[in-house]
């Protein structure tokens, strides 16, 4: 796509050539093919801004990580509050961080789950859960769907992101790691049914293949198989859990009780990082037996405890999660409407404000995160399905601010439409 982008000011190249120099050089530059190089400044509420000064609406979101929006001032403030009275603690320690935090999602969590292992990332919860479960079963193999992402440290990664395995030798040995087509249940029974499976790691929406919904009974069949072949339940909730469905977590929606939960990113209020796998008393057996069976001194640091018991705090308030239905409910019928002036925008997918855009193009997503970088919109295409553009607005937006949306997404709309009927090339991501 021929670059409509404005010019760069001489403070944000400094910044993406150090990045490039420093950082990861195959990111800036591949940013700067899709036309759209931001490097975050000032940011508040739903938008941030570029460093050139342009203002852009964040529905990307950093999957979640933003959901109560930028900088939140409740977020700011115990954050304030956390570090004058606390540093990161001792993880060797009992904490009254770790201990309220741990209660708390034991409370709003589905089914009886008990114990928290907190962890800095999503992926190093999501480590903890498969160690757990292999535990739990005696049993080493793990079973994901095709197009799941669990993070990249060291178990998440081969059980998700199979290509970035690959990369660094690290995609399992054997058959201990398989991944099933989503919504395929012959498909998983078939990998279950040897009775040598420790576990089944769920996103229950998958983020980074496009929001694809499960079909109605999916999930709780997984669930009965995994009880019929004696294998657990993962549930990665670090995209769909927190609210952003209009429940606390999207399992919710499908009556799955999970074994294990993983949540992170919205967790830390997008101000400090922490993450957690909530583990069923079955799958927290070893915190009984061996304290120390896994450690990390920043995992559950007490400055990201406080401030995730407020994240918690919000999302109980009355009205916030009705709020996310009432706003996925509008947004959608703008959405249809959108859809029938435009029908480059081919389908919708939409469970409370977890939203995947479908375009009627094999780029349409990675076009529409160009053009709506042009028009004021910061929207990201899903990694694995390159034809949807995730559309994932903060949990606490109002009626004014989806109509300002869909004016930016309409605008985007036309600009991809425009440049197609005219020819121009995409960019070759
Ligand atoms: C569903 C899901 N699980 C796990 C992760 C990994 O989280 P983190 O980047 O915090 O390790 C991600 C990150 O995008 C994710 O989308």
């Amino acid at each position: 796509m021929s670059s409509q982008a404005p010019t760069t000011s001489e403070s944000k190249q400094e910044v993406l050539d150090l990045a490039a120099r420093f950082v990861c050089p195959n990111r800036v530059e591949t940013f700067q093919m899709l036309g759209s190089p931001p490097v975050m400044g000032r940011r508040e509420g739903h938008y941030f801004w570029d460093f050139d000064g342009r203002k852009l609406f964040d529905v990307h979101i950093n999957g979640g990580t933003f959901s109560l929006g930028h900088r939140n001032p409740e977020i700011v403030a115990a954050l304030h509050e956390a570090i004058d009275r606390y540093d990161v603690g001792n993880h060797h320690f009992a904490s009254e961080g770790r201990a309220r935090l741990a209660e708390t999602l034991a409370r709003v969590s589905p089914g009886a789950l008990r114990y928290s292992v907190f962890a800095a990332s999503g992926g190093e919860a999501n480590d903890i859960a498969i160690k757990s479960a292999r535990w739990a079963t005696g049993r080493r193999r793990i079973v994901s769907l095709i197009g799941s992402f669990h993070g990249h440290t060291g178990l998440s990664l081969p059980a998700g992101d199979v290509e970035n395995a690959k990369l660094f030798l690290s995609d399992g040995a054997g058959r201990e790691f398989e991944q099933v087509p989503f919504n395929d249940l012959a498909a998983m029974r078939k990998a279950l049914a040897e009775r040598d499976v420790a576990a089944v790691i769920m996103e229950t929406i998958p983020a980074t293949y496009g929001f694809p919904l499960p079909e109605k009974d999916y999930l709780s069949a997984v669930k009965s198989l995994c009880d019929e072949y004696g294998s657990l339940y993962i549930a990665d909730e670090v995209q769909t859990g927190l609210g952003r469905t209009g429940k606390m977590w999207g399992v919710e929606w499908y009556g799955v009780e999970p074994d294990i939960l993983v949540t992170g990113k919205g967790l830390s209020g997008g101000m400090y990082p922490i993450a957690a796998a909530v583990l069923s008393e079955r799958a927290g057996g070893w915190l009984r037996e061996k304290g120390w069976g896994h450690v990390s001194t920043f995992g559950g640091s007490e400055i990201g405890c406080h401030v995730a018991l407020q994240v918690l705090k919000i999302l109980e308030r009355p009205g916030v999660l009705e709020n996310v239905q009432e706003m996925s409910e509008y947004l959608g019928e703008g959405l249809l409407r959108l859809q029938q002036h435009h029908p480059f925008l081919k389908g919708i997918r939409r469970c409370g404000l977890v939203i995947g855009l479908e375009f009627d193009n094999p780029l349409g997503g990675v076009l529409m995160s160009a053009a709506g970088y042009e028009v004021g919109l910061w929207a990201f295409f899903a990694g694995f399905e390159r034809s949807v553009l995730q559309f994932k607005p903060g949990i606490l937006i109002e009626r004014n601010e989806c109509d300002e949306l869909l004016l930016l997404l309409e605008k985007a709309i036309c600009l991809c439409e425009e440049r197609l009927e005219a020819g121009v090339e995409g960019p070759s991501v």
